[in-house]
């Protein structure tokens, strides 16, 4: 049997009925596979790989490893969230490692976003290499492989195409979710428990800010695409918005224009919003935004987000534009 197929009888989870009865069968299937050894995740705190850490908590507990690398490109709040859920609720065994300056350094001066995405990439898996090095008995790796990463690559997540882990650290892979689309993934981690600012949350790329900050990525406009993406995001909740327009997210070019201010002029950066709705990602509308909604946001982060001065929205539906700006 091809245990990457989804069997035509296999049930669409859609009610929390279904997601417990899902949980109950992968918590004896992981209890078995894995017994009394130790499991390894890369813990983003993303939708998938959050499902799989809270699964993995239930079958396995203590047994369970959880790595969360802040590579300095998460979201504002991102990682302080991954703490606070896993560590302090769910009292999960959670390693924490700062690689910011490691990844921005790497980084520094590079402007091809190809060349962006695979820096990112394999210094990920340098760094969670690391980690695994340091510590013992750990025989299995957990992966947050969804059905469409089955269908649509070769069932490796985005940021494992660099290369993946080195021959020695060959561990067995352990994929609880590997059969289930994303709509399901969510039933699942509601009947979890986990938090719905996780469960429900927009999808954010692997490379995360990173491709965000387009060109080379200085500090100084990562801090304005974070925090600008952080107003942005506080207004859309506010406003009704969460969990109804697809992905929405600021993106700072790396150019200045000028501005005024106390009656000077100065130079600042442009920020740009764009909001999207989609289906499958393969195109997309852009959400109709209240005109006075984007005026406030346009208010908020010119005031509040130093050495920004402009901001604008992308009216582009992809085609022709994508969804992302690099
Ligand atoms: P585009 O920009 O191609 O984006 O229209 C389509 C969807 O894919 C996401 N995206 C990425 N996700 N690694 C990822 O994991 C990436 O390098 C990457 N680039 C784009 C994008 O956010 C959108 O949801």
């Amino acid at each position: 049997m091809d245990t990457n197929k989804r069997p035509e009888t296999m049930e669409r989870i859609t009610t929390p009925e279904l997601a417990n009865a899902f949980i109950d069968e992968q918590v004896k299937a992981l209890r078995e596979q894995i017994g009394d050894k130790k499991v390894l995740l890369a813990l983003s705190g993303g939708v998938d790989s959050s499902v799989v850490a809270a699964l993995l908590i239930k079958a396995v507990g203590q047994q369970l490893v959880c790595v969360h690398v802040n590579h300095g490109l998460l979201r504002k709040g991102e990682p302080e969230q991954v703490i606070d859920v896993f560590r302090n609720q769910m009292n999960a065994n959670l390693v924490y490692v700062d690689a910011v300056d490691r990844f921005l350094d790497k980084l520094a001066g590079v402007a091809e976003p190809e060349k962006k995405r695979k820096i990112i990439g394999a210094e990920f898996i340098r760094v969670f290499e690391e980690e695994a090095r340091k510590l013992d008995g750990i025989e299995f790796l957990a992966q947050g492989t969804i059905y469409p990463d089955i269908l649509e690559s070769d069932g490796v997540k985005a940021h494992h195409n660099v290369g993946g882990l080195p021959e020695d650290l060959q561990f067995e892979l352990v994929e609880p979710v590997k059969l289930l689309f994303k709509d399901e993934v969510r039933v699942v981690g509601k009947a979890l428990g986990l938090p719905d600012g996780m469960v429900f949350r927009q999808p954010f790329p692997g490379p995360g800010l990173g491709v965000r900050c387009l060109g080379a990525i200085t500090r100084d406009r990562l801090e304005c695409v974070r925090e600008s993406d952080a107003i942005l995001r506080e207004e859309f909740a506010k406003n009704g918005l969460e969990g109804k327009v697809w992905q929405y997210f600021t993106a700072i070019p790396d150019i200045k224009s000028v501005g005024v201010k106390d009656g000077k002029r100065y130079e600042g950066y442009p920020v740009i919003i764009r909001a999207v709705n989609t289906k499958d990602a393969m195109t997309a509308t852009v959400e109709d935004v209240p005109f006075a909604l984007l005026q406030h946001i346009t208010n908020r982060i010119t005031a509040e987000v130093d050495g920004v001065n402009r901001v604008l929205y992308d009216l582009t539906p992809k085609p022709c534009g994508t969804i992302e700006w690099e």
